[in-house]
C-alpha cells in the first residue's frame, strides 16, 4: 500500500529515513494468519454450550461511578470487562482506553502512564515511524497493566473544528488520517494485544451524540471518512472496530446495517469483531445488523446482548448461526492479534525511558511554527529578560478531557472541573499534565531573568510586559468528549489579554496549547506564533526545545485553520443552541429529528472545501515554518507512483514535508493529498523520494466500487495545501474494481 523509497542524491544510493524512529515496521496480521485465525476461532465455538455463547458478547464497565451490580473479582478498574470461557481457554477482556495512552480513570487504580500528545498532534508529525513508536509504547504499558484490549485509534475526520474531540483524532485529510492511525494500531498490536480502530463512523460531533443523525451519500462517505478507516483497517489490522453513537442516514451507528454489515464485514471483508460504544446499543435488533458485542451495558437501556440473544438464537437456526459469527468474530480478533497464545498478566515491566523519549519526540516533531516576523524565534538564552504569562505555564501543559485523559506520576497538575452534575461530569474537567513551561524555559536563561504572571488580569500583564524584552504568552483552548465548543475564540478574555500584551510590547511570542484551529484577532501585532497542541508529558521541554532552537520545528498542519467560521460549511455545529451540555452523557433520543447534513460538503472537507469554495485559509492544511528553509522540486508522476526532490537549502538541518496533491481531473479542479513523506535534511542535502498513490485517491465511488475515468491528471508538489508548484499533467487510463 505505501512505499517510500527514500534515496539521497548526495549519497547516490538509497537510504532508510534517519529518524530515530525507522524502524521495520510490521502490519501485526497477515491475510493468511486471519484466515488461520478464523479456521481456529471456528473450532473452538464449535464446542462452546449455549451459556458460554453469550459471555463474549456482553460486556461491562468496571468502575464505582457506573451505576448497576457489583464488579467481577477478575475485573481492573477501566473502561470495560468481557468475561471469558476459561474451559476453552478464552480470556477475560480487560479493556482500557485510550489512543493517547492508559487512561488515569480518576487515579481509581493508583497507577500511571506515558502521556503522549494528543492525536492531532500525531498528525501534525506526518510521521508513520513515530505513530507506529507511539502505539508501540502505549502497547507495551498497557500489555505490562493486565489489559489485553486497547480502545485506540479514534479515526474520524475533522469535519467540524468544533467538534469537542477534535484534540483525539488525527486530521481532515483521510490519506494522512488512515496511514498514521493504521501504523499505530500496528504498533500497539505489536505487543499482542487487540486494539480498536474507532469510532465507525462520521462520529463528527459531541453535541446530542447518541443521536444526531448523519446525512451523507453514500459516494461521499467511501471517499472520506470510510476511506480513512478503510486504509487504517488494511494497514493497522485492528482486532476490533468500534461503532460510533451516531445515526448514520437514521440507522443507529452500532445497529446500521449499511456501515457494520454491507461496508465493513461484506464489501471490506473484515473478520475481526464489531464491539459498541459505551452505551450505543439502541436494542436486541443490533446483533441482527452487525454488532458483535454490546461494551459497558450498565450505560445501555437494557443487557441485550445476554439471556435475550441466547433465548432469540435458540429459537431461530439463524439466529442461531449469527451468534455462533459473533464469538467466532471475537475468537478470530483475539487470536489474530496473539492475545489467546500469549496471554496478559499485570505487573509487567514497564521502560519509563524510552516511552519519554518516544513521548518528546512525538511533542518535538507535532509542533507547528505559524508565524515567525523577523526572526523573533529562536530566543537567545544570553540575552534578555522574558515574561511568561498564562495556560498554567508554572504548572504543566493541557490535555483533552474525556475518555481519553492519561497522567504520567503525581496525576494532573492542575484540575479544574466544569461541573458537578451527572455521573460523567469527573471525566469532563480541564487537567493539565505534569511539566511546566516555565521550568523549562527558566533551565535555558541565566537566573532571575525569567518572570511569569497567571495572566488572570489583561493589566498586570500588560504593565509587566512593557517593562521585558520579551513575553511568551501561553494560551489555551480546552476541549472534550462530550460537548463542542461553541466558537473558534479562546476562551476566558485571552484574545484580550494578548492583545494588550502586544499593545504593551510587540515583542510577543504567542504558544498556543489547543485541541484545534483558534481564531487569532492579535495575529498581525505578535512576532511569532507557535502551536503545541495538547503535547503530553514531554510537552514542556519541547516548547522550551523550540524557543531557544534546539528543535527546530518540523510540524505540518493536519486540520485547516480558517480565516473564521463563514469559511466552515455549517455556520453552527448542529443542536448547539437547542440542547444543554449534558455532562452524564446525553441520554438515547431516539425520536430526536437532530441531524447534521454533511451532503454540503459531501467528500470535500476541509482544504478540499476551500479548493472547492475558491477561499484561503488563515493557515492550510500542511502548513509550518522552520529556522531553515526547503524547496521542493522535480515532480513526476505516471498516476500510480510519484517521484520529487526535498532540498534543505539553509543554514541548518531540519524535517520538511513534501505533499503531492492531485488538482485536476480532465477540466475539473479538485484537490487530494495522494502523498507525502517527512524527510530529515542536512543544510544543503536533496533527497529524492517516491510515493505510492492509491488509485481509490483519484477515482469516484459507484454504488459498486471505485472508478477512475479515462484522461488527463494534473498533480502538484505543495509547500502545503495552497503553495501548490507546477502542475504535472499525465494521462491515466480509465478502469473500474470492487474493494
Ligand atoms: C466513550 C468513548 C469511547 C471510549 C469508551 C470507553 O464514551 O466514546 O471512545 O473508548 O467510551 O471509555
Amino acid at each position: 500500500m505505501f512505499r517510500s523509497i527514500v534515496t539521497s542524491l548526495l549519497a547516490g544510493s538509497a537510504i532508510v529515513s534517519s529518524a530515530a524512529w525507522a524502524q521495520d515496521r510490521q502490519q501485526s496480521v497477515s491475510a493468511s494468519d486471519m484466515a488461520a485465525a478464523q479456521e481456529r476461532a471456528e473450532s473452538i465455538v464449535a464446542q462452546m454450550e449455549p451459556e458460554e455463547k453469550v459471555r463474549l458478547t456482553m460486556g461491562i464497565m468496571p468502575l464505582p461511578i457506573v451505576p448497576g451490580g457489583e464488579i467481577p473479582e477478575a475485573a481492573i478498574p477501566a473502561a470495560g470487562f468481557v468475561p471469558g470461557v476459561e474451559r476453552l481457554g478464552i480470556p477475560d477482556l480487560t479493556e482500557t482506553d485510550g489512543p493517547l495512552g492508559v487512561a488515569y480513570v480518576m487515579g481509581l487504580r493508583g497507577d500511571y502512564a506515558t502521556a503522549m500528545p494528543a492525536g492531532i498532534a500525531m498528525g501534525a508529525t506526518f510521521n508513520r515511524d513515530l505513530a507506529y513508536a507511539q502505539g508501540t509504547a502505549i502497547g507495551a504499558e498497557a500489555r505490562a497493566k493486565g489489559f489485553n484490549v486497547l480502545l485506540a485509534g479514534g479515526a474520524n475526520l475533522a469535519r467540524d473544528p468544533r467538534n469537542g474531540r477534535t484534540f483525539e483524532y488525527i486530521s481532515e485529510d483521510p490519506l494522512l488520517t488512515g496511514q498514521l492511525i493504521g501504523w499505530n494500531i500496528a504498533g500497539v498490536q505489536s505487543n499482542e494485544i487487540v486494539s480498536t480502530i474507532k469510532h465507525f463512523a462520521l462520529n463528527g460531533q459531541e453535541t446530542g451524540r447518541k443521536f444526531v443523525d448523519v446525512l451523507i451519500d453514500d459516494a461521499a462517505a467511501r471517499e472520506s471518512d470510510l476511506l480513512a478507516f478503510q486504509i487504517g483497517i488494511e494497514i493497522g489490522q485492528p482486532g476490533s472496530v468500534m461503532c460510533a453513537y451516531n445515526r448514520v442516514n437514521s440507522e443507529q451507528g452500532c445497529a446500521s446495517e449499511y456501515l457494520l454489515n454491507q461496508v465493513l464485514k461484506e464489501d471490506w471483508g473484515y473478520r475481526g469483531w464489531v464491539m459498541s460504544d459505551w452505551g450505543a446499543v439502541p436494542g436486541l435488533y443490533a446483533a441482527w445488523n452487525g454488532l458483535d458485542q454490546q461494551s459497558g451495558s450498565q450505560l445501555d437501556p437494557d443487557t441485550f446482548f445476554d439471556e435475550d440473544l441466547l433465548l432469540a438464537a435458540q429459537a431461530d437456526p439463524a439466529h442461531m448461526a449469527r451468534l455462533d459469527d459473533m464469538n467466532a468474530r471475537v475468537l478470530t480478533g483475539l487470536i489474530a492479534a496473539g492475545v489467546l497464545d500469549n496471554p496478559v498478566t499485570p505487573g509487567g515491566e514497564i521502560d519509563w525511558e524510552a516511552h519519554a523519549r518516544v513521548a518528546q519526540q512525538a511533542a518535538e516533531q507535532s509542533i507547528v511554527l505559524l508565524r515567525n516576523e523577523n526572526d523573533a524565534l529562536p530566543l537567545a538564552r544570553d540575552a534578555g529578560s522574558i515574561l511568561v504569562v498564562g495556560g498554567y505555564a508554572d504548572s504543566g501543559v493541557l490535555s483533552g478531557g474525556g475518555s481519553s485523559q492519561v497522567h504520567g506520576e503525581g496525576g494532573p497538575a492542575i484540575l479544574r472541573p466544569l461541573s458537578n452534575t451527572g455521573a460523567f461530569s469527573v471525566f469532563i474537567s480541564e487537567q493539565y499534565q505534569r511539566g511546566a513551561p516555565l521550568n523549562s524555559i527558566r533551565a535555558r536563561k541565566p537566573e532571575g531573568t525569567v518572570r511569569f504572571r497567571p495572566g488572570r488580569y489583561a493589566s498586570d500583564a500588560a504593565a509587566l510586559a512593557a517593562q521585558t524584552d520579551v513575553v511568551i504568552v501561553f494560551a489555551t483552548q480546552w476541549m472534550t468528549e462530550g460537548l463542542d465548543v461553541s466558537d473558534l475564540g479562546l476562551p476566558d478574555g485571552q484574545d484580550q489579554m494578548i492583545a494588550e500584551i502586544a499593545a504593551a510590547n510587540p515583542n510577543t511570542i504567542v504558544v498556543l496549547e489547543t485541541g484545534g484551529p483558534v481564531d487569532m484577532p492579535w495575529l498581525d501585532d505578535v512576532a511569532a506564533v507557535v502551536e503545541a497542541w495538547y503535547p503530553g508529558q514531554g510537552g514542556a521541554e519541547a516548547i522550551a526545545g523550540v524557543l531557544f532552537g534546539e528543535v527546530n520545528p518540523s510540524g505540518r498542519l493536519p486540520i485547516t485553520f480558517p480565516r473564521d467560521a463563514s469559511q466552515l460549511p455549517r455556520e453552527n455545529i448542529p443542536g448547539m443552541l437547542e440542547y444543554d451540555p449534558d455532562f452524564g452523557g446525553n441520554p438515547p433520543s431516539p425520536d430526536s429529528k437532530l441531524y447534521t447534513d454533511y451532503n454540503v460538503e459531501g467528500s470535500d472537507l476541509g482544504y478540499r472545501w476551500n479548493a472547492r469554495q475558491n477561499q484561503e485559509a488563515l493557515f492550510p492544511f500542511g502548513y509550518g515554518l522552520s529556522y531553515t528553509s526547503f524547496a521542493s522540486s522535480g515532480l513526476t508522476t505516471d498516476g500510480s507512483t510519484a517521484t520529487f526532490t526535498l532540498t534543505n537549502n539553509g543554514e541548518r538541518a531540519g524535517a520538511t514535508v513534501g505533499q503531492v496533491y492531485l488538482v485536476s481531473r480532465n477540466d475539473e479542479n479538485l484537490q487530494r493529498l495522494v502523498g507525502f513523506e517527512r524527510v530529515e535534511l542536512e543544510p544543503g542535502e536533496s533527497q529524492t523520494v517516491t510515493v505510492d498513490i492509491d488509485p481509490r485517491l483519484l477515482a469516484e465511488w459507484n454504488e459498486t466500487g471505485w472508478t477512475i475515468f479515462d484522461g488527463d491528471y494534473g498533480f502538484a508538489l505543495g509547500e502545503d495545501a495552497e503553495r501548490l508548484g507546477p502542475v504535472v499533467k499525465v494521462a491515466v487510463q480509465g478502469r473500474s474494481w470492487e474493494d
